[in-house]
């Protein structure tokens, strides 16, 4: 059944001119993108969107560096698109993630790894809101 995800290329990528690559590799495996935004995050949407990090040692850089520089959330469709995505983008840390992967290919760090995707069903349906409110930037 086709789903819907929240993808979203961080300011590391962004700043390192890698979104069309990204965004090619996305469409390449499937994905339809059904909205798209630049955006700049303040420090609190930032911490907003990462809620569920509460107190984790790395939130305050985790914040820092998501609102360090434009960042590019989308919203993608594709027959399994939660998982699927999260087996494209890889493991949070790049020297984990499979080779071929897009954090292997394209992550500077743990916290620096070029994408966002939702891991759940639940988040997906907090996370496209965040950013395309309840019409989904249609
Ligand atoms: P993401 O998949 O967007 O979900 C939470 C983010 O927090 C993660 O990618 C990384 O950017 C960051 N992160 C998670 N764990 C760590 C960690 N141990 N050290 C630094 N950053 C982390």
């Amino acid at each position: 059944m086709a789903e819907e995800t929240l993808f979203m290329i961080k300011p590391d990528a962004v700043a390192g001119r890698k979104v069309g690559l990204i965004l090619a590799e996305v469409e390449k495996a499937g994905f339809e993108i059904l909205a798209m935004r630049l955006v700049r995050l303040t420090p609190e949407e930032a911490r907003r969107f990462y809620a569920v990090h509460e107190g984790k040692p790395f939130l305050d850089d985790l914040v820092r560096f998501m609102s360090s520089g434009p960042a590019i959330p989308c919203r993608l469709r594709r027959e399994n698109a939660i998982t699927f995505l999260r087996e494209r983008i890889g493991a949070t840390d790049p020297r984990e993630a499979k080779a071929g992967t897009i954090r292997a290919l394209h992550a500077e760090s743990k916290q620096n790894n070029a994408v966002h995707a939702s891991d759940s069903p639940e988040s997906a349906r907090i996370e496209i809101p965040f950013f395309f409110g309840e019409a989904g930037g249609r």
